[in-house]
């Protein structure tokens, strides 16, 4: 095991995962991976290297790469790369070119199973490296946005292994997507900015899981929200939650400050960032960085300049100011300050994806080619794993309680 000491980069990560301890704990003695070589791919900071070094505990040999080229952080990197056994693709400040190279590199050493963020190494192994993908046992996925490239793949019939959606799965997105993105995304606009959320209009487009823990914590801060959104089921449940909903127009002028969550493209665009107010702030959390319409803000303006660390300012040629946070990337993970989700959601997070490794390697349930949900039973093993760390229990049903489920005369019942 791992020794926890001032010098270790990993060791205040490591006293809030406990579920990740446990396995570590657990197959640490039993090394079930022996033999196995796992690609992972995620942002590069403290938890997901404890997460690298549990599979690796597990008998593993683990080759990483960052699945966002800012949001690596050099300690942890160099940390687990003088492990035996743990290989980095991966150095802080990579170019985007070094960034999509160093997951070529991994590629070409063949690995048996793919832990991935944004669906990055599965579709460049399955583009790029055919011979490579024929091998692969099985993957995981961890974000929204890798989902959605993984649905494409399958609608096209290409997937060459079984993948399993793990951002699907309740205990990672009710938990990550919902509290992690929220509460670090709030903090870390707060920081990069150092200005506050109470008070403001704050708009935020997308109320998926991201954008309601985002937009429900921005409230409970005193933010006045406004909610955009493109499905009509969203944004009703959105009105009923209390939060003004409009279109991007119309939010594009009442709002101070603006967070895009939706997985999509050009969110806000040129017509809107002609609407907005002098001093606005942009921000992003969605995974990949074309929520906001970078080239079409860069063309609206006369100059650039840098007024603080980590904010990009656009003076429009009337005078008004824009300024936009960590480069319209995830604001949470790539700001200066920024330091990803609270280590006791990712805890759960790694641990579904450790689980999705484990299921399709040792238990092998034999899947076809093609994208799954993690078993059920899987997640609430997690979820019980959970409550226990944290001091929690839950009810049983007692027997009558569970005949009660299943029987639909009611003879009890007096109405
Ligand atoms: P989701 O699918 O639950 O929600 C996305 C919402 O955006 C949907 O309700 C959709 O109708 C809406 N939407 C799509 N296009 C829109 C548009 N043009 N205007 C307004 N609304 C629009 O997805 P989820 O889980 O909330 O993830 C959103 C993004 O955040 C994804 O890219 C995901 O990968 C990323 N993510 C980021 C994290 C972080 O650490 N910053 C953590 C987890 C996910």
């Amino acid at each position: 095991m791992a020794q926890t000491d001032e010098d270790d980069p990993l060791s205040w990560a490591r006293d809030y995962t406990p579920i990740l301890a446990a396995y570590q704990a657990e197959y640490g003695e039993t090394t079930p991976l022996d033999g196995y070589t796992i690609a992972f791919a995620s942002h590069l900071e403290t938890k997901s290297g404890v997460a690298i070094e549990t599979l690796h505990e597990a008998g593993a040999d683990v080759l990483f790469a960052p699945s966002e080229p800012q949001s690596t952080h050099g300690p942890v990197v160099d940390a687990l790369d003088a492990r035996e056994g743990i290989t980095a693709f991966a150095w802080e400040g990579m170019t985007d070119d070094e960034f999509d190279n160093a997951q070529h590199e991994l590629l070409e050493e063949e690995p048996d199973f793919i832990l991935d963020d944004g669906c990055e190494l599965i579709a460049k192994v399955h583009a790029e490296h055919p011979d490579v993908a024929a091998n692969v046992i099985g993957g995981g996925e961890q974000t929204t946005a890798g989902i959605t490239r993984l649905e494409a793949m399958e609608a096209e019939d290409v997937l060459q292994f079984p993948v399993y959606g793990v951002n699907d799965t309740p205990m990672k997105h009710f938990f990550d997507n919902v509290h992690g993105t929220g509460e670090s995304s709030l903090t870390n606009i707060a920081i990069t900015s150092n200005s506050i959320i109470a008070g403001k209009d704050i708009v935020v487009c997308g109320y998926g899981y991201c954008g309601r823990g985002i937009a429900n914590k921005a409230r409970e801060l005193g933010g006045k929200t406004i909610v955009t959104e493109v499905d009509p089921r969203k944004a009703l449940q959105a009105h009923m939650n209390g939060h003004r909903v409009m279109d991007m127009d119309e939010a594009a002028e009442a709002g101070d400050l603006f967070i895009s969550a939706t997985g999509n493209r050009d969110v806000i665009r040129a017509e809107h960032f002609e609407r907005m107010d002098d001093g606005v702030i942009l921000a992003n959390s969605g995974h990949f960085d074309v929520e906001l319409d970078l080239d079409g803000l860069e063309e609206l303006a006369e100059k650039t300049t840098t007024p603080k660390e980590g904010v990009t300012r656009y003076h429009m040629p009337d005078g008004r100011r824009l300024n936009l946070l960590a480069e319209g990337r995830l604001v949470n993970l790539t700001g200066p300050y920024s330091q990803g989700h609270p280590a006791e959601v990712m805890d759960t997070t790694f641990a579904m994806m450790f689980v999705a490794a484990y299921d399709m390697l040792v238990d092998d349930p034999e899947l076809e080619p093609g994208l799954y949900n993690i078993p059920d039973r899987l997640d609430r093993e997690v979820a019980s794993m959970k409550l226990e760390t944290l001091g929690l229990s839950t009810e049983k049903m007692i027997e009558s309680q569970r005949a009660y489920g299943e029987e639909w005369e009611h003879p009890d019942s007096s109405f």
